[in-house]
């Protein structure tokens, strides 16, 4: 007898990512169908997480599929989706995925997870977490860039992100993130002299304003939003820490508005812009190995979300640490940056049990993959993170609006722990 779910065939392949850089797709063909899966890449990467590729990129990560990888994939039931991430790690023998490359293992595990689900006829969501899986997130949308995604050419903060927290629906959710993205743009034209509409890595827009004047923006384009929607909008940030941190000075160095913070000025600033600025979410406020100060600022910082994304690299062992310390209550989930869809899993469910909200996320780099949506649903992440406009962006969101009509009157917004 043979199951639908057995696998027949793996095949790799070099494809662009969103900034025209390489990037692995797999291809998994299974008895009774097909799973695709291509890898997204950050800017930011975190010290600490997996590595993306082997010596050689992406084409000795093809080799390695081709010859370690799909050999023994070969009649394993892709539906055993930890069977097949335990392979991983055997073929792999190394703790942060250095011979295959976390993109690699990950465009493998969510091209199985794929091909099982097509195979059986059942949306990815429901195939990893099943039929009592209800719950939208809120998408987290990137509005205005700085940072690396913009060359370091902007505001020193990476992102400057809306929340659409009083949204009943996922699709009412999404207008209300455009509206405030298109507002945002409106009022830069007013204000910046040489803002041309422009866009960073994630589709936000690029200015050189300094962070105050985009944050001034942002608020008062919430506000309007708010106000002719009635829908409660709020502001979160990135500020990527570890890409101002000087170490052999001991502090943040914001370049474009020249000033030098130590870590206690970096937790005053924060608390500052928390309260000035009503914000909703702060992800890496500090440097990645500074699990005490992101413990100072969560003890002192009342009503906001504040997250690891380099602090925790979606790593169970890196939020162990953190859940002993009371660092952040937040984590983001970037499945590309442990490398299997188990070990997000893992680690999310353990963000789940000990309050902290799970975060799943696009990277700066993407391809028009939807699973992530799918991932956030099953992963009963309240959050999403994925832009508010471009293709690969819009993919994500888009198809949480199918997935929001499948569940039909069942579908509910998650909750939200603020
Ligand atoms: P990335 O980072 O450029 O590594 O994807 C985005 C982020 O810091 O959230
Ligand atoms: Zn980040």
């Amino acid at each position: 007898m043979s199951y639908p779910t057995i696998i027949e065939d793996v095949k790799a392949r070099c494809v662009l990512d969103s900034r025209g850089d390489e990037s692995i797709e797999v291809d998994v063909y299974t008895v009774g169908g097909m799973g695709r899966a291509a890898a997204p890449m950050g800017a930011s990467r975190g010290e600490a997480e997996a590595r993306p590729y082997p010596e050689g990129g992406v084409a000795a990560a093809l080799e390695e599929v081709e010859k370690v990888v799909a050999p023994e994939l070969l009649g394993m039931d892709a539906a055993d989706q930890k069977a097949i991430d335990e392979l991983l790690h055997e073929l792999d023998d190394t703790p942060n995925f250095e011979r295959l490359g976390g993109n690699t293992a990950y465009a493998i595990s969510l091209a199985v997870a794929d091909a099982a689900a097509n195979s059986l006829g059942i949306p990815l969501y429901q195939h990893l977490a099943g039929i009592l899986a209800r719950e939208l997130p809120y998408p987290l949308g990137n509005v205005v860039g700085g940072g690396r995604h913009i060359h370091g050419m902007g505001p020193d903060l990476q992102e400057f992100l809306v929340l659409p927290v009083g949204a009943s629906t996922f699709l009412e959710a999404v207008r209300v993130n455009v509206q405030v993205h298109r507002r945002v743009c409106q009022l830069l034209k007013e204000v910046d002299p040489h803002f041309a509409g422009g866009t960073g890595d994630e589709n936000a827009w690029a200015t050189r304003l300094p962070c105050e004047d985009v944050l001034n923006i942002l608020f008062k384009a919430c506000q309007d939003v708010s106000d002719t929607t009635g829908v409660e909008c709020r502001i979160g940030v990135d500020v990527a820490a570890s890409t101002l941190w000087n170490p052999s000075e001991g502090v943040y160095h914001y370049k474009r508005s020249g000033v030098k913070r130590t870590r206690e000025e970096q937790i005053q600033y924060i608390l500052d812009l928390i309260d000035r600025y009503n914000l909703y979410y702060v992800e890496d406020p500090f440097m990645d190995e500074d699990y005490e100060s992101f413990a100072e600022l969560t003890r002192k910082a009342k009503n906001c979300l504040i997250c690891g994304d380099d602090l925790f690299v979606t790593n169970r062992r890196r939020l162990e640490q953190g859940i002993r310390v009371g660092a952040a209550n937040a984590i983001i989930i970037k499945p590309n940056q442990i490398g299997t869809l188990t070990d997000a899993w893992e680690t999310s469910k353990l963000a789940l049990s000990n309050g902290y909200v799970p975060v799943v996320s696009h990277r700066s780099g993407e391809s028009v993959d939807t699973h992530i949506a799918h991932l956030a649903v099953a992963f009963h992440a309240p959050i999403i993170k994925t832009g508010v406009i471009g293709g690969e962006r819009v993919a994500k969101l888009n198809e949480l609006i199918r997935i929001e009509e499948m569940i039909g009157s069942e579908a509910r917004m998650a909750r939200l722990r603020l």
